[in-house]
């Protein structure tokens, strides 16, 4: 059997040197804890389309492809260009901008639920504005959300993303925040249902991701969404997605489009702003108008919605539009074709480890794909949380992952998104790792 790990430590000494370096100076070596695995990260220097390369020269197929935002691979020409030609003038100002409000109108016109945004630097942001208007417009404090529900480390959230549920996720939230969160099972209507109606009195909102990404980017039960949507209604809570993953990924529109279920507010990121750091929250009208500042009142009865140094940088709202502009003239191509692929290498995966008795389930909507390896047949991976019952998840993960690693392919929980630079020849030759990892595996 190969020794995966002592390969992966042979192919990469500079990157194990900078991270020593890195560690002394970076909590954990880090600023994002998902960049760390096991035994170091190795430090990227280049990228183009389907492929990166690290600074020990080494070549990787990427799936991870930017926490999911390249949808058009890496450094993309066309995003490239169009971007050169709109920020010619400075790429921060600080002052409103004319690309701030072509990106917007593009936002309002693909996302159903979008009347008006606001934009911001991250999707973290992005969903503390989306929990604060949901406060502001229905004076009330109660969030419910779904139990492994990762959106950004804003500390409205920082609940029930990892079991145990009932104890925070982070230290320095306020002492009350784990009585304002309430935290039900994705796709299990009566829990939401039940849970909405006991906290009516006093719930702002429920959030959810549509697709949700931890735990395999499972799609949510039309019939979850549309009881959940009715139930809110009858409430007077608001309905939030956070769309930073599915937003312009699973179709043009999100999975509100793709679902046919409309929320309240939006949240996005990643994709919509090309390759370039952005957040937004966008919603009805007069939701969003709850933080125009040209309507006269007082300040305590305004939500505070925006406020960052680089909101709307050119360079972001720039890329944005090129990629917005971009998915709107191919959608009719690219959805159907990223779906078929992504459908695809689902199915060469779970065969592949089939081949070899070891049982695998991919799952995933449209390009999205994550491996699991359940400890039998019975276990239906629908929910994000469902990994929690899979023993030795974590290891055999992290196992794939890592060989996945020292063979030159980049993923993440076994997974990542396919981009429309990934070639037939990129996903044979993946099949192929996947297939002779499968039987070291076995062995
Ligand atoms: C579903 C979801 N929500 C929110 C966020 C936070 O976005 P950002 O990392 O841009 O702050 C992420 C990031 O991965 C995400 O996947």
């Amino acid at each position: 059997m190969k020794d995966y790990l002592s390969l992966y430590k042979q192919k990469t000494p500079k990157s194990h040197k900078l991270y020593e370096r890195a560690k002394a100076v970076i909590p954990g070596g880090i600023c994002h804890n998902l960049r760390y695995h096991p035994p170091y990260p190795c430090y990227i220097s280049h990228a183009l389309g389907s492929k990166f390369w690290d600074i020990d020269g080494n070549e990787y197929l990427d799936f991870w492809q930017g926490h999911y935002t390249h949808i058009l691979g890496h450094a993309n020409p066309y995003i490239k260009n169009r971007m050169a030609e709109l920020v010619s003038n400075g790429m921060m100002n600080g002052i409103i901008n004319p690309l701030e409000v072509e990106l917007a109108e593009l936002v309002c016109e693909l996302i159903p639920s979008a009347q008006k945004v606001r934009f911001c630097c991250s999707g973290t942001e992005a969903s503390m504005y989306a929990v604060r208007l949901a406060r502001s417009y229905t004076k009330r404090n109660k969030i419910i959300k779904i139990q492994g529900g990762w959106h950004g480390a804003n500390s409205d959230l920082l609940y029930a993303v990892q079991k145990p549920y009932e104890k925070p996720d982070s230290l320095g939230l306020p002492n009350n925040g784990v009585d304002q969160v309430i935290a039900v099972t994705f796709n299990n209507t009566d829990m939401a249902i039940d849970a909405i109606r006991k906290h009516a009195d006093d719930l702002a909102c429920i959030i959810l991701e549509p697709v949700s990404g931890v735990g395999g980017f499972i799609a949510a039960e039309k019939e979850f969404l549309s009881a959940i949507r009715k139930e809110t209604y009858k409430a007077g809570a608001l309905l939030i997605y956070d769309e930073i993953i599915s937003g312009f990924r699973v179709a043009l529109g999100g999975a509100q489009e793709l679902l046919g279920v409309v929320p309240d507010i939006t949240v996005l990121g990643k994709i919509l702003g090309g390759g370039q750091p952005i957040g937004a929250a966008a919603g009805a009208a007069d939701i969003m108008d709850i933080c125009n500042p040209n309507i006269h009142i007082n300040k305590w009865e305004r939500a505070m919605v925006g406020g960052g140094t680089f909101s709307c940088m050119p360079a972001s709202m720039a890329a944005g539009i090129a990629m917005l502009g971009y998915l709107r003239q191919h959608a009719e191509t690219i959805y159907p074709q990223l779906a078929k692929v992504g459908e695809n290498l689902r199915l060469r995966i779970e065969k592949a480890f089939g081949q070899y008795d070891i049982y695998a389930k991919c799952t995933g909507v449209g390009s999205l794909f994550m491996t699991h390896f359940p400890i039998n047949k019975k276990i239906k991976i629908d929910s994000p949380y469902a990994a929690n019952y899979l023993t030795d998840v974590d290891k055999r993960e992290v196992e794939l992952k890592t060989r996945l690693l020292a063979e030159g392919v980049y993923v993440m929980h076994g997974g990542g998104a396919v981009s429309t630079e990934h070639t037939g020849a990129d996903l044979d030759s993946f099949i192929e790792q996947i297939t002779q990892i499968a039987a070291e595996m076995k062995g």
